[in-house]
């Protein structure tokens, strides 16, 4: 008995392969299509990540944690590093130069870790960048803000 069940498994699975790699045509015209689309989604991927780090940058640097605040101001320049092979320029704006322009603002961000009256006016101009170039690149329905709270909720920042 088990030797036949064994056997009808066998049959089973071997009606399940699936049908060869030759079934994907992927002709040329339409590859030129899925390719566009994939250059926007990359951008919102990386603003996405942008949002994500500002949020963490804020919960670090009110936290007074300056080693954790330049660990995500790394992190936020990094997923920027890219981003003009993503998108060159939006709207006749300069991508990664308007990006660039926001960054070389954060470093101050650091002598300013953990004393709110500094912090945050700082933070807001740096947010003051992102959204200007929202607006410039008639995006100005996305609105960066301070965050009220942590994106993730197994994270510390002290
Ligand atoms: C070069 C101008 C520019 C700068 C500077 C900029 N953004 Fe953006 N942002 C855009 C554009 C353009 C889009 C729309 C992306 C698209 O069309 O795919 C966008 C979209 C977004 C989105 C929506 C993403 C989604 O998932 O749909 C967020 C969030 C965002 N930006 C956050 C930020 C943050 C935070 C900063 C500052 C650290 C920033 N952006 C700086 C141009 C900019």
């Amino acid at each position: 008995m088990k030797p036949l069940l064994l056997a009808l498994s066998l049959v089973a699975l071997a009606s399940c392969t699936p049908a060869p790699a030759s079934q994907d045509p992927a002709p040329a015209p339409a590859a030129a299509e899925p390719a566009g689309a994939a250059e926007k989604v990359e951008l919102a991927e990386v603003m996405d990540a942008l949002a994500g780090r500002m949020a963490n940058i804020w919960f670090a640097g009110t936290a007074g944690n300056a080693p954790l605040l330049k660990y995500e101001i790394h992190e936020l320049e990094e997923a920027v590093e890219d981003v003009s092979r993503v998108r060159p320029t939006e709207h006749g704006v300069p991508v990664a130069d308007r990006l660039e322009a926001a960054l070389a603002m954060l470093p101050a961000l650091t002598e300013a870790a953990g004393d709110e009256a500094a912090f945050a006016p700082a933070y807001d101009a740096v947010v003051d960048a992102c959204n200007t170039c929202h607006v410039d690149t008639e995006h100005g329905y996305i609105k960066v803000i301070r965050p009220t709270a942590p994106a993730q909720s197994n994270r510390s920042f002290e």
